[in-house]
């Protein structure tokens, strides 16, 4: 009796002080493999955590092949299939993977409490910098026939190619990043409502990234229409508008935003271990109640 007792103390002292999983999504042309050094950050610094980096179809073609609905849905089914995930996690995206996480969150309506994005392309890409990570032939398809739908189809990064030069065609043939940004139409109350209740929203940029541009975008914040220059954030739309809640985020304390100085390549990587362990380790010391 006294034994029985005992255990049931134990586990529960034990099962109250269990760290929040954490949900890794790697970039565009890589693997899950890629975020394994981030991975082993974090469990050495929250003993027995639960880490997860996930892969979707076979990693790196299918990061760019398929497009990133398909990879949302994807990855929402890896996340409600594994046990440890029932009670909640905090969730971490690189690069391509932000927008996966965010697009997850916002349709799956994920038990999220922490959503920490790393050099994401929150307002999409348009350039030539990113598309270096592709095979040469996606290049002229991407940058002459972006919004249509065969190459909407084929490429996922046609899906948050945002020629600001075409905002109006990126707005009503884009397929995906409009979409969660909620730019179209009567903005979706479910995705608006997924991400305020949040607990943390943390998005950080790199002031030297040569592959995302405009790299502001991992702020948030995209070209202005018809131009090159960046639109300060409480002049967009999206803030301005509250589209998908950014601004309730900000006004409740909840939005944070960190600025890195390391190649957008080695975001994940000892480069940035420095920064990753002071900003961003915080965010995951918090326990499942
Ligand atoms: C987590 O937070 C606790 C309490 O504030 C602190 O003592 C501990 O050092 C933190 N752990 C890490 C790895 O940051
Ligand atoms: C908008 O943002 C800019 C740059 O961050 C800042 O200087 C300005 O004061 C802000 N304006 C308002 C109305 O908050």
């Amino acid at each position: 009796m006294i034994c029985l007792i005992f255990v049931l103390l134990i586990s529960t002292v034990v099962s109250s002080s269990i760290y929040r999983p954490v949900v890794l999504m790697h970039g565009i042309s890589s693997t899950a493999a890629g975020m394994e050094e981030l991975a082993g950050w974090i469990r050495t610094s929250f003993l027995g955590i639960y880490v997860i980096s996930v892969e979707i179809g076979n990693g790196k073609e299918d990061s760019f092949l398929l497009p990133i609905d398909k990879q949302v849905e994807q990855f929402c089914e890896i996340v409600y299939s594994d046990e440890h995930l029932r009670q909640g996690f905090n969730i971490v995206g690189y690069s391509q993977g932000s927008i996966i996480v965010r697009g997850a969150i916002e349709r799956c309506s994920l038990p999220v409490y922490n959503l920490i994005t790393l050099s994401g392309i929150h307002q999409g890409i348009f350039g030539i910098p990113y598309l270096l990570q592709l095979p040469e032939e996606f290049r002229e398809l991407i940058t002459k026939y972006a919004y249509e739908n065969p190459v909407q189809n084929a490429i996922s990064a046609a899906n948050y190619w945002r020629d600001p030069n075409q905002l109006n065609r990126y707005i009503s043939d884009c397929h995906f990043l409009p979409d969660i940004n909620n730019e179209r139409g009567i903005p979706n109350q479910i995705y608006r409502q997924n991400m305020i209740k949040l607990n943390a929203f943390v998005m950080t940029y790199s002031d030297i990234d040569q592959v995302v541009t405009p790299k502001e975008s991992g702020l948030f914040m995209g070209y202005q229409p018809n131009s090159f220059n960046i639109e300060t954030w409480n002049n967009s739309r999206q803030f301005k508008e509250d589209l998908i809640g950014l601004r309730t985020l900000w006004e409740q304390g909840k939005l944070f935003t960190f600025t890195s100085h390391v190649r957008h390549q080695d975001v994940t990587h000892a480069p940035n271990k420095d920064f990753i362990m002071k900003n961003i380790l915080p965010f995951f010391n918090n326990t499942l109640s």
